[in-house]
């Protein structure tokens, strides 16, 4: 879903824009597509129909970060986390207090329900009725992180959540160190899959502490999904659900992890043309796969 995001982005980060304005640029583009399912316009609501969203933005030259959660109503979440991240105090806002940071910063208001997403959402109450099924199903966000010229790195993050959650749930997304770090000196991760075991492993801080420590992003990503992997399932007795991770250091390295199946990427650097891969567990690594093609 981030493929003509990414796209968008190279060109900013070619003619040596701020990897920040990359980020927005291309997260925005996810946001403003009505076909994914998981994000901004379109994004399948919770149990009471309602698109509630979590994003966040953070600055790796200075740590700032700008986060929101449960924000309804407001077209593109991520722009808002990125005005929330120039803040000096306040920059974690739920809710009301999102929106009205959002309304008094100029902020779009908009009907972030789709009809899809509304279809979708009454078909799913009338099965959860029926069957009494759990209510969860899909989720899945956006993650970036980026690197520019000047050497500054991003990371930002936006998602609409669980699919039918409770009203007020909140995810991995917003949470700095869960579902997003960055360092520039170092570099930066961000996370996919289910926030309430994402949330446990603070998977993202992980990587970048291991990258400090001088291993490669694919390294990183792939020490830090087993090794909370193996705990998870000692005190479990099970597998953590789905956790997939990107990295990328400040030499542009980068790397991805996953502990499923089929989880797909996009990568762009000055020498590379936006690219999808595809990420499978294997054997406790992760391989990764042009989207056609093997790569490594
Ligand atoms: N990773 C998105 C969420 O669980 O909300």
């Amino acid at each position: 879903m981030s493929y003509d995001g990414v796209v968008k982005a190279k060109k900013l980060l070619s003619s040596k824009k701020y990897a920040g304005d990359a980020i927005e640029i291309a997260i925005k583009d996810v946001e403003n597509n009505p076909s994914y399912t998981s994000v901004g316009y379109g994004g399948v609501p919770n149990e009471h129909g309602e698109v509630e969203m979590d994003a966040a933005f953070m600055n790796g030259d200075n740590f700032s970060i700008g986060a929101i959660a449960g924000i309804k109503d407001f077209e593109n979440p991520i722009c808002i986390a990125k005005a929330l991240s120039k803040e000096k105090y306040n920059n974690f806002l739920i809710g009301a207090g999102a929106e009205e940071f959002a309304h008094i910063n100029g902020f779009e208001r908009k009907n972030m329900l789709s009809e899809k997403a509304k279809e979708t959402w009454i078909k799913k109450k009338e099965e959860v009725a029926k069957t009494g099924l759990s209510a969860y199903d899909g989720h899945d966000t956006v993650c970036m992180v980026s690197l520019d010229s000047s050497n500054s790195m991003v990371v930002g993050t936006s998602t609409s959540g669980l699919f039918m959650k409770k009203k007020g749930r909140v995810g991995d997304s917003p949470i700095a160190g869960s579902g997003f770090y960055v360092d520039s000196n170092i570099g930066g991760a961000a996370a996919t899959g289910l926030g309430e075991d994402i949330t446990k492993s603070c998977i993202s801080y992980e990587i970048v502490r291991l990258m400090e420590e001088g291993v490669t992003p694919q390294e990183a990503c792939d020490t830090a999904i087993f090794k909370f992997t193996k705990k998870y399932k000692e005190k479990n007795h099970t597998e953590p659900r789905h956790i997939s991770v990107v990295a990328m250091n400040n030499k542009g390295q980068w790397g991805a992890g996953t502990n499923l199946n089929g989880y797909t990427f996009v990568v762009a650097t000055n020498s590379k043309e936006p690219t999808i891969y595809v990420a499978d567990y294997i054997g406790g690594k992760t391989k990764i796969n042009k989207k056609y093609g093997v790569v490594k």
